[in-house]
């Protein structure tokens, strides 16, 4: 594990050629983002956070909004940085928006991938559903999951 302060801030448009060397190196088997995606993304009105230490961006987490729902579009840490707490820092800042717009969140997670699960368990997320073969092309099942509101 790598250390060093690690601070979060917006996501900014010159990342994304990093954040797509990330999702390359993360999900090599599941569709990875282009760097262009990453740019439409931060050009739609999406909020984005990205991980750095220093300048380096060693993580990043997106959060689809429309007027009736958030949904977290993807959240990933370099392997060197994943365990120490980074995930949930992020997962955090886009919980944070969400509740500040009154917003339920929704995704999408791997049925396999065990400490995403945890994570968002941990964070107030229940199981809605299964979307078989959800993911191209390793053609992996997904769990739909859902946070409600907070209308505090
Ligand atoms: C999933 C991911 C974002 C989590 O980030 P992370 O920095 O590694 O996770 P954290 O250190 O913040 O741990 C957060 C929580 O994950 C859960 N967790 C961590 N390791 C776990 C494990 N081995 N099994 C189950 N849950 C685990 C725990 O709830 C933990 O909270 P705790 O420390 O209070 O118990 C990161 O591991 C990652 O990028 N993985 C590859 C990409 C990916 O799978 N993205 C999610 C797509 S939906």
């Amino acid at each position: 594990m790598s250390s060093g302060t690690v601070t979060i801030a917006p996501l900014r448009r010159q990342d994304a050629a990093r954040c797509a060397q990330i999702e390359r190196e993360l999900f090599p088997g599941d569709d990875p983002w282009s760097a262009n995606a990453f740019r439409s993304e931060l050009d739609n009105g999406n909020f984005y956070v990205g991980a750095y230490v220093g300048d380096a961006l060693i993580g990043y987490a997106g959060l689809g909004l429309t007027d009736f729902e958030a949904s977290v579009h993807t959240i990933a840490v370099v392997v060197d940085y994943q365990g120490s707490g980074v995930g949930k820092t992020l997962l955090r800042a886009l919980l944070a928006k969400a509740d500040e717009l009154g917003l339920p969140v929704f995704l999408e997670v791997r049925t396999d991938n065990e400490r995403a699960i945890g994570l968002y368990l941990a964070h107030g997320f229940e199981h809605l559903g299964v979307r078989r073969r959800y993911y191209q092309p390793s053609g992996a099942d997904a769990y739909t999951m859902g946070r409600p509101a907070n209308r505090d």
